[in-house]
């Protein structure tokens, strides 16, 4: 009960990302596509579907970043998923100077219209103006980087644009108007926030820990319990209760308090980073 309370206590809708809804609004005219960056491994949990709507017509491409923390598999089905919407989708590694060729090539997939326009017209092509979301901790600066190669030169603020909008110059075809605030997805969903939460999108003191390491080991177990058994110990099974595990866990971990209680505040830290390290493997939380 009390969990339930605190769970329903955060504060999903804050008033800077109702400024931030207001801002793609204003300013989504002046740019030729939107680029939406997810997280690969909770390709819905970390995407806002009230923000496509706001897009509407605009060409969109979907980014699913920290593809190499993601299960391949279920990766490749969301691609598809979101390129059966009508939205360009690759995967990529916004670390990783390789994802910008195939960010570049979705990118000219997207304004395939635009550039035999100009081409037609005989003109010639301009940088296209790219308008960049996502919510915390996705990699969005990491990319911004990549993609400007780390020098981030302001343009300065466009007429029509709103004023604490950044726009990024780079050589790389187009430039990115970088849309500041927090466009967090489907608001109270419990299964989104546990998503969320065990992928570090938002912080680790909102939701109890208990929570989320107990919804990250129900997943492992119900998809994953090989992975388990090699990672922790050959004697959990699919029906090891909660408390068994973080038992089992700790004490192979050697999380212990005085040599023999089993210290869960550290169990759960040790849990956590497994997963967010990929030491328990590659893994999609959104199941497609
Ligand atoms: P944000 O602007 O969207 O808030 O995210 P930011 O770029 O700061 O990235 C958040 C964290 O995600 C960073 O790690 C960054 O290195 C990591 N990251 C970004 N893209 C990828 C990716 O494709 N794969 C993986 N595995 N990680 C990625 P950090 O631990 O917070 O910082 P650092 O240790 O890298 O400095």
């Amino acid at each position: 009960m009390e969990k339930e309370k605190k769970f329903q206590q955060i504060n999903w809708y804050p008033g800077h990302m109702f400024k931030s809804f207001k801002e793609v609004q204003a300013n989504i005219k002046t740019v030729d596509l939107a680029i939406v960056l997810v997280d690969a491994r909770i390709p819905k949990s970390s995407m806002n579907p009230e923000i496509l709507k706001v897009l509407k017509n605009k060409p969109t491409l979907i980014l699913l970043n920290k593809m190499d923390l993601a299960d391949i598999k279920t990766l490749n089905n969301w691609i598809k998923y979101y390129e059966e919407q009508g939205f360009k989708c690759t995967a990529v590694d916004a670390r990783n100077k390789q994802s910008l060729n195939k960010i570049k090539t979705k990118v000219e997939e997207a304004l395939t219209n635009k550039i035999q326009r100009t081409q037609n017209r005989g003109l010639i092509q301009r940088n296209f103006r790219a308008m960049i979301l996502g919510i915390p901790n996705v990699g969005k600066s990491t990319l911004i980087n990549t993609i400007a190669n780390k020098k981030r030169a302001e343009v300065g603020n466009k007429p029509g644009v709103t004023k604490n909008l950044q726009w990024i110059k780079t050589t790389q075809g187009f430039d990115l108007l970088d849309v500041p605030g927090i466009l967090w997805p489907k608001l109270g969903d419990k299964e989104v926030g546990l998503n969320l939460a065990a992928t570090g999108a938002i912080k680790d003191d909102i939701l109890p820990l208990d929570d989320v390491v107990r919804h990250i080991l129900r997943f492992m177990q119900n998809n994953h319990l090989d992975r388990l058994k090699e990672k922790y110990s050959l004697e959990i099974e699919a029906s090891t209760e909660y408390i068994d595990l973080l038992d089992i866990i700790g004490k192979k971990r050697g999380a212990l308090i005085k040599g023999n209680e089993i210290d869960y505040d550290r169990v759960y830290n040790i849990i956590l980073n497994d997963f967010r390290s990929k030491n328990l493997g590659e893994i999609s939380l959104d199941i497609l």
